[in-house]
């Protein structure tokens, strides 16, 4: 019987609120992963200096290289996203952008990423998810288009930090289970 390959993905949060819905989804995401995948959730966004490319190459901060490290070390990325006047937070663009570099190895390119999101309002973040798949296009990473997740009324889908609602659990399998065959791809 052939072994089962693992699959290590590395979740981001792009919202650095103590509450946060997307940070509630990312963490919610582990227990509906199929099996084989571990999800970590990167914890350190807020110590991501803005993008200088003076301070690229040899003088990376020290945090943006340890950001480099975990996300070489993913097999895949899983992305929750807010939506801040109608685009991409500016922190997790700037995270994003040490990633895309030169110096930084193009992380990015070839990499299997999922993206959802959640909000509070009525559109559940998916101008914010249109965008960072713009960005991935010039990546030259491999995101998946379906499903899409779009977390709307997001409120209404927690209880604590627990996500209750069916609905967002499956869509989240789905998301998932599409990312570990874009992995699978690859190998
Ligand atoms: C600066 C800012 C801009 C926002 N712009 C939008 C927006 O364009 N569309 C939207 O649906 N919600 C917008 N919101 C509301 C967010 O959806 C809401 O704060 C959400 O809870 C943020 O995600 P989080 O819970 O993961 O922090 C904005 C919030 C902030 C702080």
């Amino acid at each position: 019987m052939s072994e089962q390959a693992s699959t290590n993905v590395l979740g981001i949060s792009g919202s650095l609120r103590q509450e946060s819905f997307n940070t509630r989804l990312l963490h919610a995401s582990g227990a509906l992963a199929p099996l084989g995948m571990n999800i970590d959730v990167y914890e350190d966004l807020a110590h991501i200096p803005p993008y200088n490319s003076d301070n690229d190459g040899e003088n990376a901060p020290q945090a943006v290289e340890n950001f480099r490290a975990q996300v070489r070390d993913a097999d895949a990325l899983l992305i929750a996203t807010p939506e801040y006047n109608y685009s991409i937070p500016g922190v997790l663009k700037n995270a994003i952008d040490w990633l895309s570099t030169g110096d930084g190895g193009q992380l990015l390119a070839g990499k299997p990423i999922a993206v959802m999101g959640a909000a509070p309002t009525a559109f559940g973040s998916v101008r914010a998810q249109l965008a960072l798949r713009q960005v991935f296009v010039w990546t030259d990473s491999k995101p998946v288009v379906k499903p899409e997740v779009i977390v709307f009324n997001a409120h209404e889908r927690f209880d604590g930090d627990k996500l209750v609602d069916e609905g967002t659990q499956d869509l989240v399998r789905r998301l998932l289970q599409s990312l570990a065959a874009k992995v699978d791809e690859g190998r």
